[in-house]
């Protein structure tokens, strides 16, 4: 499974023959799932067309630092920003003594300044450049940075001489960009997820709903994008927003979301419901806005339809519930995975004000048919990623 899938990785090219090689680095780069964009240096574009990289990387490619019309559109900063990875290959000599010097003299450079991507190079020179001490040193300089330095490789070189220099090949490099993200375990893998609270009408302008803030959905779905997963998140209205990379849907009621979960979930691997959906509707809606009437009223509500049980009635998903109790709540939660035959459900104490509902940590426990296994305390993000990662090794996903 590749950790490169969903990854924004910016390929630099500079200037050398090895530049032509950076087309074939592009197309592996996007067999694991990799979104790429292409920054050149003007030495790179003697060696090759720009219109190349376009057409390969399927973005414009950016080469000028002081072009209004680019800026207007992604900018360095926002480019740098974009970026999960930067990858400077080939490198020329010239280009990594330019970074050892923390030069903005380039667009390509002033990302490298300004970009919290991991940064890795593929060096490519004549082999008597790469055995300069300047280099040998520049070369150190970066690592002890922490750009990652990958090959050069040894051989034949453009200019007839042998020795080490000659950049790694496309298939390598990929291979070796693959260990530095610690994910990928869910690559290739389609996720349904359902967040926040439903709201149900009672008449145009008001419904019933709950508190439900939406953020361990939102949590689970970063998380699993992160990890590489092709995510649908089906949700609420709440008040933070979507995570980029996956696909949104935003709902109201109960009946759109299980629409929407049953569509998204007909070719889904897993399903998990982190949704609070209201447990009732109104039995209808009025068509005007009800009127001040007597001191009481009376509402008629009918039972919502189970989201989660029947996407595990109906599909092959391996399927997750959320159990959020006040009292004996492993029970209540073992209770509620057998009744809407589920593979686990996660389990939290509600009564407690420090987590669970709105709060920005959790406590939960992973309730399946034969085991619990206890997450204390930590951030919602953190809690979401170490869910995930249980999940994918318990039950060998
Ligand atoms: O029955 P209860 O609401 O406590 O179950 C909670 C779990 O069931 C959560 O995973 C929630 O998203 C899901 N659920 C659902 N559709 C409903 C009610 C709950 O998917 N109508």
């Amino acid at each position: 499974m590749s950790s490169l899938s969903n990854k924004r990785i910016i390929l630099g090219v500079t200037g050398g023959i090895a530049a032509y090689k950076s087309a074939e680095i592009i197309r592996r780069l996007q067999d694991q799932g990799a979104e790429v964009r292409v920054v050149m240096t003007a030495a790179a574009e003697e060696f090759i067309r720009p219109l190349t990289m376009q057409a390969l990387s399927g973005n414009p490619v950016h080469s000028q630092l002081l072009d209004s019309e680019a800026e207007a559109g992604m900018g360095h900063i926002e480019l740098a920003r974009w970026a999960d990875l930067l990858l400077i290959a080939p490198a020329s000599a010239d280009f990594i003594a330019n970074m050892v010097h923390g030069r903005a003299d380039s667009l390509l450079s002033a990302i490298h300044l300004a970009t919290p991507a991991i940064v890795a190079v593929a060096p490519a020179m004549n082999q008597a450049m790469w055995a300069h001490a300047a280099s040998v040193a520049n070369i150190s300089m970066l690592q002890e940075r922490g750009v990652r330095i990958i090959g050069p490789d040894e051989g034949i070189q453009a200019c007839g001489d042998v020795g080490p220099g000659r950049m790694q090949q496309p298939d390598a490099i990929v291979h070796n960009l693959g260990s530095l993200f610690q994910t990928g375990r869910l690559a290739g893998k389609k996720l349904v997820i359902t967040a926040g609270p439903t709201r149900e009408a009672l008449d145009p302008v008001r419904y019933i709903s709950n508190h439900s803030s939406g953020k361990m959905g939102y949590a689970l779905a970063e998380a699993a994008i992160e990890a590489g997963a092709n995510v649908s998140l089906i949700s609420g209205p709440v008040a933070i927003a979507p995570p980029e990379r996956c696909q949104f849907t935003a709902v109201e009621s109960a009946q759109q979301m299980l629409n929407a979960s049953l569509e998204a979930a007909a070719d889904a691997d897993i399903f998990i419901a982190a949704a609070a959906v209201a447990d009732y509707r109104a039995s209808s809606v009025a068509e005007q806005k009800i009127k001040k009437q007597g001191e009481q009223i009376s509402i008629s509500l009918e039972k919502n339809p189970d989201i989660v049980a029947s996407v595990a009635q109906q599909t092959d998903c391996f399927v997750v519930g959320f159990a959020a109790e006040t009292q004996d709540v492993e029970s209540y939660a073992r209770d509620k995975l057998a009744r809407k035959n589920l593979h686990a459900i996660i389990a939290n104490d509600v009564s407690r004000g420090d987590v669970g509902f709105n709060a920005e940590d959790n406590e939960v426990s992973w309730i399946d048919a034969d085991s619990t296994k206890v997450f204390s305390k930590r951030s919602k993000a953190q809690l979401a990623r170490d869910i995930l990662e249980h999940m994918v090794n318990h039950h060998k996903l």
